[in-house]
């Protein structure tokens, strides 16, 4: 497996596999790799000759400091677990090599920007939209995969996509979850043993409200009965708990069975912020 900190190294190696007629599959990561990511390189790694891994903590996707500083940083153990599952290539560039210079752009993504993960955290797609860019722009690749986990976030990749003609075709690889439920992601590490258990409240809940939802319960009644679950489970605080269309991200205000939908919930446990969506109509 390659570790190329690079662009120019990494274009090298792009021009020989090229050359070879290979098609190149992109898993971009922050790291910390997990068991949801590992399903990300597999599906490249089945559809694509060539798989490259990106590691790079964006900061301009984080709109808490803290919440930067504290992003788990698992290098070593991250490029075992790629050497392992048999992927070709890794680009973990450095800060300075990502951004040159403060970049002062900032990208809008309307409608996108003003519900869930674009209203709690401002800034935060801006700089998802300038990261992703720059590593299409420098990675080139034919597939990039993506976790249904973010599921707004592949709803503005799919808009840069179209808006900037990025000539990179967008897969989506369900969630997966630890056999209790939890959906894997970086941040679980910093649960608790009883913060980890508490956190279930997240996928329980969607559970919940998609069965009370096909079994005919209103809308509004079934978010009421669940933001007085969470209220009383302590250690947890709920920011949002939204039915949506999986696509536009319009907030449905009832349920509408004829219509796609999916609900989205996020929440912290402790201090850890987590979210996880459940589609109730694909
Ligand atoms: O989903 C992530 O891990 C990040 O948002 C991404 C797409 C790698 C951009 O930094």
């Amino acid at each position: 497996m390659k570790v190329l900190k690079t662009p120019q190294e990494w274009a090298k190696v792009r021009i020989e596999i090229l050359a070879g007629g290979q098609s190149i599959g992109f898993v971009p990561t922050m790291g910390a790799l997990h068991v949801g990511h590992m399903e990300l390189v597999k599906a490249s790694l089945k559809k694509c000759d060539f798989t490259i891994v990106s590691i790079f903590v964006n900061p301009t996707q984080f709109n808490n400091p803290k919440d930067f500083e504290t992003y788990p940083k698992t290098l070593e153990n991250d490029l075992k677990l790629l050497k392992e599952s048999g992927v070709h290539a890794v680009f973990a560039p450095s800060t300075k090599t990502m951004y040159p210079t403060e970049s002062e752009m900032a990208l809008s993504f309307g409608s996108l920007e003003n519900v869930l993960e674009g209203k709690y955290r401002p800034g935060h797609f801006s700089g998802v939209g300038l990261v992703v860019s720059k590593l299409f722009n420098l990675v080139k690749p034919q597939t990039a995969f993506f976790g249904q986990k973010d599921l707004q976030q592949i709803a503005v990749i799919k808009r840069l996509v179209a808006d900037l003609s990025f000539q990179i075709q967008i897969e989506v690889v369900p969630t997966k979850r630890e056999a209790d439920g939890l959906a894997y992601s970086s941040r679980n590490v910093r649960l608790s043993d009883a913060e980890r258990k508490t956190a279930l409240i997240l996928f329980d809940s969607l559970s919940k409200a998609k069965k009370e939802l096909l079994d005919g319960q209103e809308w509004f009644a079934v978010r009421q009965n669940i933001e007085k679950d969470f209220q009383s489970s302590a250690d947890t605080k709920l920011e949002y708990f939204d039915l949506v269309h999986p696509e536009s991200f319009k907030l449905y205000s009832s349920f509408d069975s004829s219509q796609k939908s999916s609900i989205c919930v996020a929440a912290n446990v402790g201090d850890v912020r987590l979210i996880d969506n459940l589609p109730v109509i694909d």
